[in-house]
């Protein structure tokens, strides 16, 4: 693989002709995908492994003593000593593999909730979270008499985090707070976040399910004590992710679901547990998938997050610039530090209506509330259109992006 040219940029052709999907035509305009936020086309090598899977076969893992189980078992364990190393955890068994971020979200609401989190207790959270880094510690509030506390953030789509001093108190028990919002793009100020929570011993959980793809990240430095991600927005399959937690919280929490593979010892009366990392594994996982997100991982990790991030930042600048010149544009996130993601509504020209039409001219972008309905009531709007960059995009796809919005907002 070759992915840079000789004063290190980015080859983007080259890494197009990884990915042969971006290359086709949708109602015969050329595609231009813009909606990686809600996910990444996966490259050749990604769909190669998969295949190949299929075609010769695979065994359950961790179960039988046979050739195809034991092939299965260590291409899918890999997978964890990769994901080990693309995050810097500091034991393999702190990697633990779940259907995407949000049942990682859900397993630490749960499996620490449940410890941790009692009568009176509060959990934070921000005011720009995905639903699912709300709805989970919502449930967990609700069954446990606990209280909900919200981070705000300004009109500019900036966390306000001096307002994390006013509410923080000897109750909190957790701060679970997204890295890069999926509406707003703002990259937020994590490890200030999780040092303010550390001199008050509260553990801080990091959603990266916008951020693993686009910025390196090195869960030791950081010192964050739980980060999820999902695959699928990492140009892997969907139905993977992970969760990173650190051993000592896992060790103490309660496992999240019932099953085989999490247990030591079953009887009618009792039961008792695996060791990490499959305590918290019960069930036969998506195997392949995982094979895929192994090759995934390499396959970004061989590009670099450095020059990856560098890329995305100029052409999402680019953009950002370009559609500031279509008539009646506004912007929804204008915070200094941004990632990957331009929301924006038209003063005449709804936001779907905006979708519907741009994707008859080729482009594909999202529209609605992006799972963040609180986003959308900061701004009393009833949602907006939503471009999101990848590496594999180019200015060419800006410029078609652009034309296209010149078109649609003249029909307004
Ligand atoms: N969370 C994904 C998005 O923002 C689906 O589009």
């Amino acid at each position: 693989m070759i992915h840079c040219t000789e004063d290190m940029a980015l080859d983007i052709q080259t890494i197009r002709k990884d990915f042969p999907v971006l290359d086709q035509k949708v109602y015969n305009k050329p595609l231009v995908y813009l909606d990686n936020a809600a996910t990444t086309q996966r490259p050749i090598q990604v769909e190669e492994v998969v295949s190949q899977y299929y075609h010769n076969g695979t065994g359950n893992i961790h179960r039988a003593s046979h050739f195809l189980s034991d092939k299965s078992t260590m291409a899918f364990e890999n997978c964890r000593d990769i994901i080990q190393n693309f995050l810097n955890a500091k034991h393999r068994e702190e990697i633990i593999f779940t259907k995407g971020t949000t049942e990682a979200i859900n397993l630490v609401a749960q499996g620490f909730g449940e410890v941790f989190v009692g009568e009176g207790d509060e959990v934070i959270v921000s005011e720009m979270e995905h639903h699912s880094n709300i709805v989970p510690w919502q449930l967990l509030c609700d069954r446990n008499n606990a209280t909900l506390k919200v981070i705000p953030f300004d009109d500019n789509g900036v966390l306000m985090v001096d307002k994390l001093d006013e509410l923080i108190t000897e109750k909190t028990k957790i701060i679970s707070v997204t890295y890069i919002s999926n509406v707003l793009g703002t990259i937020n100020p994590v490890r200030e976040i999780i040092a303010k929570a550390h001199q008050h011993s509260i553990p801080v959980m990091i959603d990266a399910a916008q951020a693993v793809q686009h910025t390196p990240i090195d869960v030791q430095e950081l010192d964050c004590d739980f980060l999820a991600f999902s695959g699928h927005k990492i140009y892997g399959p969907t139905g993977t992710g992970a969760l990173y937690g650190k051993k000592e919280w896992l060790e103490k929490m309660k496992p999240y679901q019932g099953g085989g593979e999490m247990i030591e010892r079953v009887s009618f009366k009792e039961t008792s547990f695996n060791q990490l990392p499959y305590k918290f594994e019960a069930g036969t996982p998506n195997i392949i998938g995982f094979i895929g997100l192994a090759e995934a991982i390499k396959y970004v990790t061989a590009i670099g997050l450095e020059a990856i991030a560098a890329y995305e930042e100029e052409l999402l600048h680019y953009a950002t610039s370009e559609l500031l010149k279509v008539d009646g544009i506004r912007i929804i996130g204008t915070s200094p530090n941004k990632s990957s993601v331009i929301s924006f509504i038209h003063e005449k020209a709804h936001h779907y209506d905006l979708g519907m039409l741009l994707d008859k001219l080729g482009i594909a972008i999202r529209t609605g509330r992006h799972c963040a309905d609180p986003i959308a009531d900061h701004f009393d709007i009833s949602g907006s259109a939503r471009a999101s960059v990848s590496f594999y995009n180019t200015k060419e796809d800006i410029d078609l992006f652009i034309a296209a919005m010149k078109r649609v907002v003249q029909m307004f």
